[in-house]
Formats: structure tokens, sequence, C-alpha cells
């Protein structure tokens, strides 16, 4: 076997030499090609690049690129070198071939993707709550209520901010949670993961770094990679974000942007304590970086109240702070904020503008009348109870039927992150889980970089607790099935000792 790591080639040379070697490195090519690993467009290795790369002569590239020139598929370019310049399907005539037309970046996204379970698979991986958490009856009656009620305004665009009485709403909502705000400070977005892309693309160029915890979000990692920029990750406990490393990544790497998710963070559940809030803060500010704070799980605590966002200890104006009504009410109203210091509003409402012009003002209008009356309150709390329920029922069973997982149980949120018992890994344990019908999440998609793969993160408010049930029996199963394959495997790799 013989790898281009650029390409992801793989080619064997035949035993019996009856393909000849140059037709081997058009075909790996070709289906590079048809795969979508390299797009049109791209450039191909020089010739003398790949023959080193693949450990064949030139001569037997030089073939291979003029068979490929040949079929359409690769064109020379003086000063450009040699780009892939059509698929096999547009050589062929055949329908025209999207996959290799996409931005790598859209190849990347791929993971962003809803996944359409069979009805039988126990879905942890999900970042949502399950249906029966959704405040359905009062969204109805007061979806109702508004349309019976509205005047032609409720068809007016609104201001790219937002309407003024959700934004109304939202600064009564979070004073309640110490923060002072005024209505102008707040933009609404389109879900929080809007938030994050206007972020992005209103502080963002490409080279910039941004630092964040170390697992994060990966729907931030995606916002942030897509406009260009180098996530890198800053150590996290049980504490959160390691502060002291804070500090010395901040003199390194002379970030644009913080993004922390201080309360219950996706995926490791952790609560920044009250201490290192203030050292952030103060590190930041000496270091004159801002902070991006998501807080999206802040109310689904499920014993004491968590600390008061930085926000609320922010004199500087140099946190931006992110909610979303996705997780504390229903995921398809996609409506989020942002509270905005007023210098850094132009870019932001630009970059809305640019995004979708503004917000649907029939959602807004709902969430606000969600607010006013106070039916989010009392839904938090029927939400607190539930997700506590599942967290205690996950948590018990994994101990009982899994005791080999490393975790502590969260406080709040809706994730339970997990390690690996090593050496298994979410390479072995992530098809095995598929097969015995339970989907999880592996650790590598929140990394900025490498690693994760020896931890896993499960979603209890996607579960109720007769599938919580169900999904730890297959995931036990699953963690039994990739042991015995480890087994083998080591068994098979140990020299055979012949006694005489
Ligand atoms: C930290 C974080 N930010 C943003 C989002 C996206 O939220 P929304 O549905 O409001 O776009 C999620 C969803 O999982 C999340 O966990």
């Amino acid at each position: 076997m013989r790898r281009s790591p650029e390409l992801n080639l793989t080619i064997s040379r035949p035993e019996s030499g009856d393909i000849p070697l140059y037709l081997q490195v058009v075909e790996a090519i070709e289906k590079a090609i048809r795969i979508g690993q390299i797009g049109i467009g791209q450039r191909v290795p020089a010739e003398r690049t790949l023959s080193h790369l693949l450990r064949v002569s030139r001569t037997t590239v030089t073939a291979a690129y003029r068979e490929l020139e040949a079929r359409g598929l690769l064109r020379g370019f003086v000063g450009r070198g040699t780009l892939v310049v059509a698929s096999p399907a547009d050589a062929s005539g055949e329908a025209l071939s999207w996959s290799q037309r996409s931005s790598s970046m859209a190849r990347q996204a791929n993971y962003l993707s809803y996944v359409h379970h069979q009805p039988d698979v126990v879905p942890f991986e999900l970042g949502w709550q399950d249906s029966s958490l959704y405040p359905t009856e009062s969204l109805n009656a007061l979806l109702r209520e508004l349309t019976q009620t509205a005047s032609s305004d409720l068809y007016a665009p609104p201001s790219p901010a937002g309407d003024r009485s959700l934004q109304q709403a939202i600064v009564q909502w979070l004073e309640a949670r110490d923060i002072r705000v005024n209505a102008d400070n707040v933009l609404i977005t389109a879900g929080a993961q809007q938030g994050l892309n206007i972020l992005a693309r209103a502080f963002l160029s490409p080279g910039d770094v941004v630092l964040t915890e170390r697992p994060t979000f990966m729907g931030a990692l995606m916002a942030f990679r897509w406009a260009g920029a180098e996530v890198v990750g800053v150590p996290s406990d049980e504490a959160g974000l390691q502060s002291d490393a804070l500090e010395d990544m901040l003199a390194w790497h002379r970030p644009k942007l913080i993004y922390v998710m201080p309360t219950f963070q996706n995926p490791t559940g952790a609560i920044l304590s009250r201490e290192r809030r203030q050292q952030v803060l103060d590190i930041a500010a000496r270091y004159r970086v801002p902070i991006i704070e998501s807080d999206l799980y802040g109310d689904i605590y499920f014993d004491q109240k968590p600390p008061s966002p930085l926000k609320a200890m922010d004199k500087l104006d140099a946190v931006i702070y992110q909610g979303s009504f996705s997780k504390i009410a229903a995921p398809s109203l996609r409506v989020g904020w942002l509270v905005v210091p007023k210098g850094a509003l132009p870019a932001l409402l630009a970059a809305k503008a640019f995004e979708d012009l503004h917000t649907s003002t029939l959602t807004q209008r709902l969430v606000a009348r969600f607010l006013e009356s106070r039916h989010l309150d009392r839904h938090l709390a029927t939400m607190r109870a539930e997700c506590r329920r599942r967290r205690d029922h996950l948590a018990a069973l994994l101990h009982e039927h899994v005791p080999t997982l490393q975790f502590r149980p969260p406080a709040g949120g809706y994730y339970l992150w997990a390690r690996l018992p090593p050496p298994l890994t979410t390479d072995d344990l992530l098809p095995a889980a598929a097969v015995r019908g339970v989907a999880i999440r592996g650790g590598s998609s929140h990394m900025p970089e490498r690693g994760g793969e020896d931890y896993i993160r499960l979603c209890f408010a996607s579960v109720d607790t007769r599938q919580i049930t169900k999904g730890v029996q297959r995931l036990a199963a699953a963690v039994g099935d990739s042991w015995d394959r480890l087994q083998t495997n080591a068994q098979r790799r140990s020299p055979r000792v012949s006694v005489i």
C-alpha cells in the first residue's frame, strides 16, 4: 500500500503485475475526484512530489497525468500547476456532479446536518430536547391569540435588530439574571447558531485566532473556521476554562476573540467557578480581548442556581452575551439573541442584515408573548425537573451497566460527558453502538484541534427514561462488543511462541 497524505490516495501494487502502475494511479485519482476528496479547481501534487509520495517513478506519474488529461479530468496551467477541471461524471456526460463542486468547508460541515434516525435507534447524540419537552399547548394558545388580534404591522419588515416587543421582553428577562441592558443593545438572531455566524462575519478575518474551551460546541468551531479563523483550545477541567492557561495563550496567540460557555458547558456540563469568572474577565481585560459568552443552558439547573453570567460582572463592555429559546422553549422557533455593546452594534447589524435582513416577526412576537405571560417561567420549572430526572436515571444506569465509563453527573444542562476506559476509543465504539441501535456523539467533533477519541457525549434531554434504559443496555452491549474485538485483534497481533 502506498499513501499520499495530501490526496488520501491508496494504491496497491498488483501482485501479478497485470494492471500497469500508471493506470492504478489514474484510477485512484479518478476515484478521489468522484467521491469528492479533491474538488474541481483544486491542484494535484506536482509530478515529482507525487512520485516521491507514492514511491513510483516520475515516468509513471507523468503517464498517469497525461491519461487523466486525455480523459478530460486534469489540465496543466502555466504557472498554476495541474488542476482538476472536471469530474468523471462530467467527462462521461452523466448528470452534473455537485459533490466535487462544494467548497472545502462545506465538505467538512457535513456533520452538522440533521440525522434522521430509524425509529428504533436511541438518539443520545442529538443536541435537542425531545418533543414531550416542548411547551406545545402554551405556544399554540399564544399563537392563536396573536394571529386573531394582529394588525398588518405583523407582516411589515422590522429592523434587523429585532422586534421591539421581544427586545424589551428580553431586557426584563435578563434583569432577573443580574444583567442590566437597554433594549437597543439586544440583537435578535435566528437561533444562537446565526448569532455565532454573524459574530464571525462581523469580527473575524482569515488568519485570526479564536480561543475556546477545549472541548467546545462544534457549531462554534464551524462558524469561526468558515470565516477562515484558526480555533485554539484552552484546557478546561471540572471548574471550566483554566484561567492560568488562558493567560499564557492570550500572550502567545494574541487572539481576536475568546468564546466561552461558563454555565453547563456543551459538551462537558462544567460550571466556571465564581473565582475563575472574575479571573477570566480580568485577564481578558488586561489583553484587551473581547469575550463571547454563550449561555444557552444556564436556566436548566438541577440544584442550586448557578453563579451570575460574566456579562453581569462586565464593567468594560467587553462581553457579548448570547442566548436562545431553542433549548428552553422549542428549537424550531429559531429565535436567539445577542446582548451587544454599543460599539459592536454597527458591524453586527450589517452582518445580520446581510445574512437574512431580519428574523421573522411572527416568531419574535410569539416568543415575546411567551415571556411576558410568564409561560416560560412555568415551562422552565418543568424542564428542570424532567431533565434532572433523566440525568439521575442515566447516571445510575451507567454506574450499574457500564462501570468502566468515567464521568461526573452534570448539575444542569443537557449533556453527560464521559471518558472511555483505555484503550477503547470512539473509532471502536461508535460503529459497534450503531449496530446495537444507539447513537452517541464522539468527543473529537468537539475538539478545536486533534484528540477527543477517548470521550463520548450523551444527551439526556433528547430521550425519556424508558429510552434511556434501552439506550444504556445497548451501550453496555456495544462496549462489550468493542472489548471483544480489541482482544481478538491483540491476540492476532501477538507473536506465536512455540514450545519445543
Ligand atoms: C452552545 C450552543 N450554541 C448554539 C447552539 C445552537 O442553538 P440554536 O438552536 O439556538 O441555533 C447550540 C445547540 O446545540 C449550543 O449548544
